[in-house]
């Protein structure tokens, strides 16, 4: 009887620990980059995972601007392969990403974002495979200041 309860709590601890591990990996998998970001990101989701190249691709951010979001500022997604950077994209974060969400610059305390791009393609790409890709997406004001940054793996489908 003893052993059952026990086994019973184990089968629960185990379950109930799972479940907040995957729970509090918001950014699911993503990291802070190293360095200081005043402005948090709590949630970065982007579907369909792997993306998939020529496909829109749907990019959910949560987070909180202890920095006021300025008209202006850059969204730059830089990917690295083999940890030599392949492409970067400079993009104006008000345009691409706050007003297409429903909110305006500046943008001030919690946001909740989703912005939706086309995922990049090129003559060279591979045919019929998955590639890691290292991604790292910066967001910076105008007068140069880093706000929020973080990086992770990507999958990159290639059909
Ligand atoms: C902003 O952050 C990026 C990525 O960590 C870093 O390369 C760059 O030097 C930083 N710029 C400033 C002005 O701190």
């Amino acid at each position: 009887m003893n052993i059952l309860i026990a086994i019973f709590f184990l089968i629960f601890a185990t379950f109930t620990s799972s479940t907040l591990i995957r729970r509090q990996d918001a950014l699911n998998g993503f990291k802070e980059c190293q360095g200081n970001f005043p402005n948090k990101i709590t949630s970065h989701e982007f579907t369909p995972n792997p993306i998939v190249a020529g496909q829109v691709v749907t990019v959910h951010m949560k987070g909180i601007a202890t920095v006021p979001i300025e008209k202006g500022s850059i969204y730059q997604n830089t990917v690295f392969y083999n940890n030599e950077q392949v492409l970067q994209h400079n993009d104006d974060f008000c345009k691409e990403v706050v007003i297409p969400s429903g909110f305006t610059c500046p943008v001030e305390g919690d946001f909740n974002f989703v912005n939706t791009f086309p995922a990049d393609t090129s003559p060279n790409d591979p045919k019929n495979s998955v590639l890691e890709f290292f991604v790292r997406m910066l967001i910076s004001n105008p007068d140069g200041r880093n706000l929020s940054c973080i990086e992770g793996n990507v999958k990159f489908s290639y059909p």
